[in-house]
């Protein structure tokens, strides 16, 4: 059975990137990008879905009275599409309730620094001004907290002694792409389990 993906995004796409090239690849089966949904309308991501023949849509948070209405229409076409698996790829928003309720353990979010520390906006930064002297991504199941939930899958990396926060970055990121498509690829053939906030790899 194929898992139906949507993913959510703001900017540059370059992990939803991993993902498409991954499945393309054959590493990750059964699994297939349905739709890419921005709240950003000339976020790059948009286009690199098209480009693989993905449909990309711009909903537009404004043109909504309030964070439920734009959720809701989210809802909408995370039903159209039969979405088995919910993606956030740089998305830059935090997902309200309506969404998590309704995909439970179904919502992964991929962050760069080795949570809970750094949580929020610019984590390699945070790092990177903080000392660490190793910083890395998590994979996590998204719960109604910022950064919060069940932690599938972390990759570390040093700092190094010329980096700036760019140059660290960069080295997340590395990781991140590869991190990404192997929590999807557990996750679509069904061997992640969650039991409190410990996620069991089966
Ligand atoms: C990544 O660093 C990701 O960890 C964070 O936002 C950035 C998105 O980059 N959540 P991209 O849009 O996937 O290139």
């Amino acid at each position: 059975m194929t898992t139906n993906i949507t993913v959510l995004v703001s900017g540059r796409g370059s992990n939803l990137q991993s993902v498409i090239d991954n499945i393309e690849s054959g590493y990750i089966q059964n699994a297939a990008i349905k739709l890419v949904i921005s709240d950003v309308e000339d976020a790059y991501a948009l286009e690199r879905a098209r480009n693989h023949g993905i449909p990309a849509v711009f909903i537009d948070p404004s043109a909504f009275e309030n964070k439920l209405a734009f959720e809701q229409e989210i809802l909408k076409k995370l039903g159209e599409y039969d979405t088995g698996l919910i993606l956030l790829a740089g998305y830059m928003r935090i997902v309200g309730r309506e969404i998590i309720g309704a995909y439970p353990n179904r919502i992964i979010n991929i962050h760069p620094a080795l949570l809970p520390s750094f949580k929020g906006l610019h984590g390699q930064q945070q790092a990177f001004d903080y000392g660490v002297k190793v910083s890395g991504c998590t994979v996590h199941f998204v719960d109604e907290g910022m950064d919060t939930g069940p932690i599938i899958l972390q990759k570390c990396v040093p700092v190094l002694k010329d980096d700036t926060a760019d140059t660290l970055a960069a080295r997340i990121l590395e990781q991140e792409h590869r991190v990404l498509p192997e929590a999807v690829k557990l996750f679509v053939e069904g061997k992640l389990k969650v039991e409190g906030r410990i996620v069991v790899h089966t």
